[in-house]
């Protein structure tokens, strides 16, 4: 394939956020589970931010006292949105007939149009409000399943994902990129091993030319003790690629690379060098349905390797921000093809780990089924 020339000659200029109004088909959506809503670090007190997380959009907001909220941006008397009014830091006053609520609880504290006359009371009146978590630099959201009524234990909500970190000295970085293709696209893009030498074409990464066969052992993830809620599966611990340059600087390096539901992807490398120094990098991606039919990529990293170099955070976010553009680049053209909702095709066993994401999906919504991978198994592979 040295000789290839691509295609189109033009590339289309690609902006890290703001993709097409013109999306690929929709995917089911897995609620009741917990999702990074937005940087909880950029919002300072008394600040307000607008997203939308599977479908709903939400008004996410920090208190004067440093609490965070997440509202569902509606008000319930008539519909206008939230963020449409006031926050003073305390309450979330509605523009349209000055409603006023306490943004945490959501519970309404004063209705200005009320009288003696009226037996009304507005500490019985709720807006949606959702349970909020800061962690690893974001708010996660729980997003309960639609009609599931106000959380108000917080204890029987499942744990809230964390970053692992292995050494309380470390650097980090994030990044972000919204893609313009449903959940499932971009969760089986983001463990799909095939793709590698032809999206992420660098002289510092890998080359066309040095795909080889590979063969890689997985296991089995069950989550008993919330009822297989986040099942998923394990790479198991292995020598990362020889042909990925960055590796090659960790000496002895073991990656493991966990994938669980509902949008998770854990990567942790543990290296130990010929003099017995540990180092580790840990990082979680996670790809959550903005719409049905959108969605974002997040990814969060930690690492002590080389934390005594200056300038590695910016660097690592170089190399982190161009591999992630050269899968945002494939979703977007793979977009333009989905839009025609063509049959798609899944093999052995490249594929093997996209329909385990499948099963485990549908295992997960219809709350039924056995988990897909009953053993360990091996993958064969060329990349
Ligand atoms: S619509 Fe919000 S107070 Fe009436
Ligand atoms: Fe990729």
């Amino acid at each position: 394939m040295g000789n290839m020339r691509p295609i189109r000659a033009g590339q289309e200029l690609v902006q890290l956020t703001g993709t097409s109004a013109k999306d690929g088909p929709p995917a089911e959506l897995i609620f009741g589970d917990w999702y990074p809503a937005l940087r909880a670090s950029s919002l300072k007190r008394k600040d307000t931010a607008v997203t939308t997380l599977l479908g709903i959009p939400m008004l996410l907001g920090r208190k004067s006292d440093g609490a965070l909220f997440a509202m569902r941006d509606l008000c319930p008397h008539r519909g206008i949105p939230l963020s449409a009014g006031w926050f003073d830091g305390e309450t979330v006053q509605c523009k349209y007939h000055g409603w006023r609520f306490e943004p945490c609880s959501g519970q309404c504290q004063e209705i200005p149009s009320l009288t003696s006359h009226d037996s009304l009371e507005p500490t019985k009146i709720y807006a949606n409000s959702f349970p909020v978590v800061e962690r690893d630099g974001y708010a996660w959201v729980y997003v309960p399943e639609a009609g599931a009524g106000r959380v108000t234990e917080e204890a029987t909500l499942p744990p809230v994902p964390e970053l692992p970190k292995f050494g309380s000295r470390f650097r980090s970085a994030h990044l972000q990129a919204e893609l313009p293709c449903n959940v499932d696209h971009g969760i089986i893009g983001l463990m799909d091993p095939a793709h590698g030498p032809f999206v992420h074409r660098a002289w510092w990464w890998r080359s066309a030319a040095s795909i080889h066969e590979k063969t890689k052992k997985f296991e089995p993830i069950e989550d008993l003790e919330h009822d297989g809620f986040n099942a998923g599966f394990r790479m198991s611990p292995h020598a990362p690629s020889s042909n990925s340059a960055p590796y090659r600087l960790l000496g002895r390096p073991v990656t493991m690379i966990d994938f669980v539901l509902p949008n998770r992807r854990y990567e942790t490398i543990l290296a130990e060098n010929a003099r017995g120094k540990k180092r580790w990098f840990s990082s979680l991606t996670t790809v959550t349905p903005v719409t049905a039919s959108t969605c974002r990529i997040d990814v969060i990293a930690a690492w002590d390797i080389a934390y005594h170099v200056p300038f590695v955070t910016p660097i690592a976010r170089y190399f982190g921000a161009k591999f992630v553009q050269q899968d945002q680049q494939t979703m977007i053209e793979q977009a333009r093809g989905l839009r025609s909702n063509p049959g798609l095709m899944l093999i052995d066993d490249a594929d093997k780990p996209a329909k385990w994401y499948f099963a485990l999906k549908q295992r997960r919504l219809k709350g039924i089924g056995e988990h897909p991978l009953s053993e360990p198994v091996e993958l064969h592979w060329r990349s």
